[in-house]
């Protein structure tokens, strides 16, 4: 049966960073058809409802429907520790992330958080997630049910460590091979999962791991692999160290075969001009986490790369200091400033929709509101708040009128999200 949502619509058919924001279409009046999960048409509201007269309608005014916000990397075990004070990358780690990640050995603190984690994301319009579990295979177990039992597309793997981190915390190459191999076995493809090879980044790995988890993404290539890259200067030197023979940092993942398409690099910030050909040469993804980058004293992301690579938007929970995507884009605009990158708001739009949607390879899926792609939509109340509507008042186009969300909005600005064509309703 089809439904129809009425509101204003924005649609990016194309990525602005090749076609520019002239690409966007936005409809004042304009309307989604949704039947069996998926957008069955877009357009203006007449022209949708005399093709549908029969079909009910929900009607959100000058609500603007969007595509769901697609969060290419975060912790979901780091939701407890959100926000946690004046600490840099590796001091950040032993301080407060390795202590909160030995919690999620016990299966009942892991669904919890899991459960804590989806309703905060989905509050905050985020659709979809792909996320680092901890060590423990029941914390992908957590993740996954939790997941499916709310209908998200949802991707995860299990952290892998077998060095450098404390003892509660450490597998072996074989131990997450084996586990990363059922857990692949169990949860990959079921209902709308995807299992992601998750080794956590080459300081936390030895060589023989890595070479066992490169040996598996060989097995699976269909699966995507994730870690993290080059996000501090004092993690790059210790890489460095661990590694004397690499190139450079990149290196340590290719020497071990976890480099290649379907790879997704978190942060990617201080890169050498090999680093960055090589990850276009394999187009493997980049994700940007600019709350991250600036709560943790990373560093600034370069979006030049959005011309030449797929780059994806993240929240980095709990390195990042927020769950929302719309924080995470006005972060993303002000690191673009600190480079003299103007970053229009369809960049940002589509950083956090399509863009995402293509560093996680699931463009033809999810990400665009187009007839064909799954009904994974968020409707956005651009005066949510008096701060905000009275930044509004002298709007001339839709790019005004959604920028201040962009940059003041958080959960409040979010009035309704369908996943799969379903009203979300919060727990
Ligand atoms: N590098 C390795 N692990 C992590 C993590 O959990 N968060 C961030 N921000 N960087 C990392
Ligand atoms: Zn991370």
């Amino acid at each position: 049966m089809t439904h129809l949502l009425l509101g204003q619509t924005l649609t990016l058919p194309s990525d602005p960073f090749q076609t520019g924001p002239e690409s966007a279409h936005h409809e004042r009046r304009g309307a989604v058809a949704i039947a069996q999960g998926k957008i069955t048409a877009v357009g203006p509201a007449d022209d949708i409802r005399a093709a549908h007269p029969d079909a009910p309608v929900t009607d959100y005014g000058t609500g603007l429907i969007v595509p769901g916000f697609i969060d290419a990397h975060v912790h979901y075990p780091q939701t407890a520790i959100i926000a946690s004070w004046g600490k840099r990358l590796i001091d950040w780690l032993n301080t407060y992330t390795f202590p909160e990640e030995s919690r999620f050995a016990d299966a009942a603190y892991a669904s919890d958080v899991a459960g804590r984690y989806m309703d905060l994301a989905l509050a905050h319009g985020t659709t979809t997630m792909c996320s680092y579990a901890t060590i423990h295979p029941t914390s992908v177990d957590a993740f996954f049910a939790a997941a499916q039992s709310r209908g998200l597309r949802a991707l995860a793997g299990k952290t892998c460590m077998d060095r450098n981190a404390p003892d509660t915390l450490r597998d072996t190459a074989q131990s997450a091979y084996d586990d990363s191999k059922s857990l692949l076995t169990n949860w990959h493809n079921q209902d709308r999962l995807s299992y992601v090879i998750t080794p956590r980044f080459s300081p936390t790995s030895t060589p023989d791991q890595l070479s066992a988890l490169g040996a598996l993404w060989a097995e699976h290539p269909d699966c995507l692999m994730q870690t993290h890259l080059s996000e501090q200067v004092d993690e790059i030197a210790w890489v460095q160290e661990l590694f004397p023979t690499a190139r450079d940092y990149l290196d340590t993942y290719e020497s071990h075969g976890l480099l290649g398409t379907g790879g997704v690099y978190g942060h990617a910030i201080h890169l050498t001009d090999r680093e960055i050909a090589r990850l276009a040469e394999v187009d493997a993804a980049m994700v940007h986490c600019p709350t991250s980058n600036t709560f943790i004293g990373s560093g600034l992301f370069n979006m030049a790369h959005a011309q030449t690579h797929r780059v994806g938007l993240a929240t980095d929970t709990g390195g990042g200091s927020n769950f929302s995507m719309l924080r995470t884009m006005a972060a993303a605009y002000e690191v673009a400033q600190l480079r003299g990158q103007a970053l229009h708001p369809a960049h940002l739009m589509w950083l956090a929709t399509g863009g995402s949607a293509r560093a996680l390879r699931l463009e033809d899926k999810i990400g665009t509101l187009a007839p064909g792609y799954e009904a994974d939509l968020v409707v956005l109340d651009l005066a949510s708040t008096p701060a905000i509507a009275q930044a509004t008042t002298r709007a001339e186009d839709i790019w005004q009128a959604l920028f201040p969300t962009i940059m003041m909005g958080d959960d409040r600005a979010v009035t309704a999200t369908y996943i799969n064509g379903h009203l979300h309703t919060a727990a």
